[in-house]
C-alpha cells in the first residue's frame, strides 16, 4: 500500500495516507482503536471500499487495473459473527465459492469436508444449519468457507473478537497451525493488541485518523514503541510480555536438587546443596512429584503426599522465558521445574538464574536492534 487514503464522501478521512508493505505467506495484524480505520483499509486490498488517492499493488500488480472478480477470487474474507449463510448447511456454506467457481456439487463438498477436518471441525456437523453450532464452530466454518478455493491470500477483520477468550484462544491457535501448513498471506485485523501480538509476524499499530503509528514485529514493538500512543497502547505489562519473545533454552539447569522417590538417606544427604534450600522429588520415570527440605526427606519412606507442590512446569527450551519465569513466581519455592518433552524433569532453575538470564535476552536483543540500524 502506497500512500493510500480513504476519504468517505460525507468527508470522513477513514485511512490517511497510509504505507505498508505486507510480506507475503505470513501473518499482518492491523490493530488499533475503534475507528481508526482497519476495516476500511483491509477492505480497499479486496476493492469492496475504493481507495480516494494512493496505490495498492499486489504481487506488484495495481489491484485496480485488474478485474474486481478475479482480484476477490483470490483473497478470502472473514468477518466477525463469521457472516454465514443461514439457509445453507454447514458444508453448502463452506462449498459457496467452489460452487461460484463452477465446480461440480460433490468435488465441491469433497474440498469442503476435508477443509472441516483441517478447521477442526467434526464431520457429523456437515448437515447442520449454522444456528445449531457454538460461536466458536461458527468462526471455524467462515475460515473454512474463505479457504475452499485455495486463495494465496486471506483478510480477516475482528474474526474472533465475538467469542469467550477460551474459544478465542483456541481458534488463534488453531489459525497458527493452519497457517503453518498453509503458507498464506494473511491480514489481520483487531483491536486487541495480547492477540496482535500473537499472530503476527508483522503488526501495524494504526491511530485514531487513520495514521500508522508503527509497523513492526511484536517484539520490536514491545521493546521500542516509536511514540507514547504506541506505548499506552500496548499496556502496562509490555515487559513482561517482551519475554515471551525470548526462548528459555539457554537457561543454565541444574540437577543437583533433584531426587526419586526411590533414592536412599545417603543420595539424599549427599544431594544437600547450599544455594538450593528445596529438593525436587521425582518419580523412579523422572515425572515430578513435589518439593521438599532435604531433613524431611532422610528420615525413611518418601511420602508424596507430603510433598510441596511444584506448580507448573516448564518445558525447556521449547517455553520462553516468560513462562520460566511464570513457573518460578508460581513455584512455593521460587524454583521453577522444567521437563522434556515426555514430561521427565531436565533440571530446576532460580529465580535468580532466569532474572540473569533476562537480563542477558535483553542486553543483546538492544544491541541486535541498535546493529540493524
Ligand atoms: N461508509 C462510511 N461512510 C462514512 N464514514 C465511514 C464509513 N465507514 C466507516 N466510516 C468512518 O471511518 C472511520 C474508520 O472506520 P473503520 O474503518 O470502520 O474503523 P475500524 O475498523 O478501525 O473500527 C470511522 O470514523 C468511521 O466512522
Ligand atoms: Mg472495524
Amino acid at each position: 500500500m502506497d500512500s493510500v487514503t480513504k476519504r468517505y464522501p460525507d468527508g470522513t478521512v477513514a485511512v490517511d495516507r497510509l504505507s505498508l508493505d505486507i510480506p507475503d505467506r505470513s501473518i499482518t495484524v492491523l490493530v488499533g482503536p475503534s475507528g481508526c480505520g482497519k476495516t476500511t483499509t483491509l477492505r480497499m486490498i479486496n476493492r469492496m471500499v475504493e481507495p480516494s488517492e494512493g496505490t495498492i499493488l499486489l504481487d506488484g500488480r495495481d489491484i485496480m487495473r485488474q478485474p474486481v472478480n478475479t482480484l476477490r477470487r483470490s483473497m478470502g474474507y472473514v468477518i466477525q459473527n463469521a457472516g454465514l449463510f443461514q439457509h445453507r448447511t454447514i458444508i453448502d456454506n463452506i462449498a459457496t465459492v467452489p460452487r461460484l467457481l463452477g465446480w461440480g456439487k460433490e468435488k465441491a463438498r469433497e474440498r469442503a469436508r476435508e477443509l472441516m477436518g483441517r478447521v477442526g471441525l467434526d464431520a457429523s456437523l456437515a448437515k447442520r444449519y449454522p444456528y445449531q453450532l457454538s460461536g466458536g464452530q461458527q468462526q471455524r466454518v467462515g475460515v473454512a468457507r474463505a479457504l475452499a478455493a485455495d486463495p494465496p491470500v486471506l483478510l480477516m477483520d475482528e474474526p474472533f473478537s465475538a467469542v469467550d477468550p477460551v474459544v478465542r484462544k483456541g481458534l488463534q491457535d488453531e489459525l497458527l497451525r493452519i497457517q503453518e501448513e498453509l503458507g498464506k498471506t494473511i491480514v489481520f485485523v483487531t483491536h486487541d493488541i495480547d492477540e496482535a501480538v500473537k499472530l503476527g509476524t508483522m503488526v501495524a499499530v494504526m491511530r485514531t485518523g487513520g495514521r500508522l503509528a508503527q509497523f513492526a514485529p511484536p517484539a520490536e514493538l514491545l521493546s521500542e514503541p516509536a511514540d507514547e500512543f504506541v506505548e499506552d497502547f500496548l499496556g502496562a505489562d509490555r515487559g513482561i510480555r517482551r519475554l515471551s519473545f525470548f526462548p528459555s533454552a539457554g537457561l543454565e539447569l541444574v540437577t543437583a536438587p533433584v531426587v526419586a522417590t526411590d533414592s536412599t538417606a545417603e543420595q539424599i544427604a549427599a544431594r544437600d546443596t547450599p544455594d538450593a534450600p528445596y529438593l525436587l522429588v521425582t518419580s523412579p520415570d523422572g515425572k515430578p512429584l513435589g518439593w521438599s527440605e532435604p531433613r524431611n526427606l532422610t528420615a525413611g519412606e518418601i511420602d508424596p503426599a507430603q510433598l510441596l507442590s511444584y506448580g507448573r512446569p516448564f518445558v525447556a527450551g521449547t517455553d520462553s522465558l516468560r513462562a520460566a519465569l511464570d513457573c518460578a513466581v508460581l513455584s512455593p519455592t521460587g524454583w521453577a521445574v522444567a521437563v522434556d518433552a515426555d514430561g521427565r524433569v531436565a533440571g530446576v532453575v532460580s529465580q535468580q538464574t532466569i532474572a540473569e538470564a533476562i537480563r542477558g535476552a535483553h542486553k543483546e536483543s538492544t544491541s541486535e536492534a541498535k546493529a540493524l540500524r
